[in-house]
């Protein structure tokens, strides 16, 4: 049996305004998902939403991994069991982390000999024909680890600092909020393509920051980046309840990660302030998960025979 991990993720600046090729910035956090195969004589796919065969209800990002490494190889059956620290649907990339895992996963049961480029272009690819239109942050990231501006796709250094994500526990579509984005942009084209532009320079500046690990100028600015996410219909009372209750207990910041609508928040904060944050976050009706970013992305965790 063969197991692989990858990470999750969580963006410090860009999210929807990447969609239209503009920066953002996105780090590897310590929360992951594991998949476990081995040689079968039928497909089996494990998980918290089920045991199935190969099936694009359940388990599309898995069942597209398993096609795609049959057009490479001659894989005739595979058992696969997923275990995830990440919630699905959420704005953590629980999607790319197991569609990265799985590809991996199976490049070594199979010998496919698959770099970790083309493991983040097919997982890429899988994003784009489950999701219809996905950008390349969250695979690239999950594979890569590390803290990432993209689409340029260049490593920063760590942030020196806990990073704390606060679940309002309410599923986000992420589909959904990018069309919703695509619909409002079409109608008032010279009101949001600014404010995409604007959350673009935003990552810009932010580079310098991480790099002179500047948080409290990165703070100021992800808590701006959160005013336009809400201007573009992202945001919910949820996500502000749990903003509020962060900045409120000495978070540095706090802004939506991911597509927003439901899903998660991010803050940043000093280690001595972490647990009251986490409390706060909880007292507020969220989940509190107090996690680091990490430079490790995709990995081989074991190796069984
Ligand atoms: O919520 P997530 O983890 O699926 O992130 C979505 C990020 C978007 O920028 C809104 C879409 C994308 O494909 O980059």
């Amino acid at each position: 049996m063969i197991t692989c991990s990858a990470p999750g993720k969580v963006y410090l600046f860009g999210e929807h305004a990447v969609v239209y090729g503009e920066s953002a910035i996105c780090c590897a956090v310590e929360l992951r998902t594991r998949v476990h195969v081995e040689k079968n004589d039928d497909v089996i796919i494990e998980s918290s939403l089920g045991t199935t065969g190969p099936d694009i209800k359940v388990h599309p990002y898995v069942t597209h991994a398993i096609e795609m490494i049959k057009s490479l190889t001659d894989l005739k059956g595979v058992r696969l069991k997923i275990e995830s620290d990440l919630p699905v649907g959420s704005g953590l990339g629980s999607s790319a982390a197991v569609t990265v895992a799985s590809i991996q996963a199976l490049n070594h049961l199979y010998n496919c000999g698959l770099s970790r480029e083309d493991v983040a272009k097919n997982a890429h690819k899988i994003e784009m024909i489950v999701q219809g239109n996905a950008s390349a942050t969250d695979t690239y990231v999950s594979t890569m680890g590390g803290v990432v501006m993209m689409p340029q796709r260049k490593k920063l250094p760590l942030l020196k600092c806990p990073v704390i994500i606060g679940n309002t526990k309410e599923f986000s579509s992420t589909k959904e909020l990018v069309g919703n984005v695509a619909n409002l942009r079409s109608e008032f084209p010279s009101v949001i393509d600014p404010i995409l532009s604007n959350i673009g320079q935003m990552s810009m500046l932010a580079e310098g920051l991480i790099i002179k690990n500047d948080y409290m100028a990165i703070g100021k600015l992800m808590n701006v980046n959160q005013g336009l996410l809400d201007a573009i219909g992202v945001g919910s009372s949820k996500l502000w309840d749990l903003v509020y209750a962060a900045r409120n207990c000495g978070a540095i910041c706090a802004k939506i990660t991911g597509a927003g609508g439901g899903g998660c928040i991010v803050a940043i904060a000093e280690h001595k302030d972490t647990k009251g944050i986490a409390k706060a976050i909880e007292d507020a009706g969220g989940e509190a998960i107090i996690t680091k970013n990490t430079e490790e992305g995709v990995r081989l965790e074991s190796f069984n025979g």
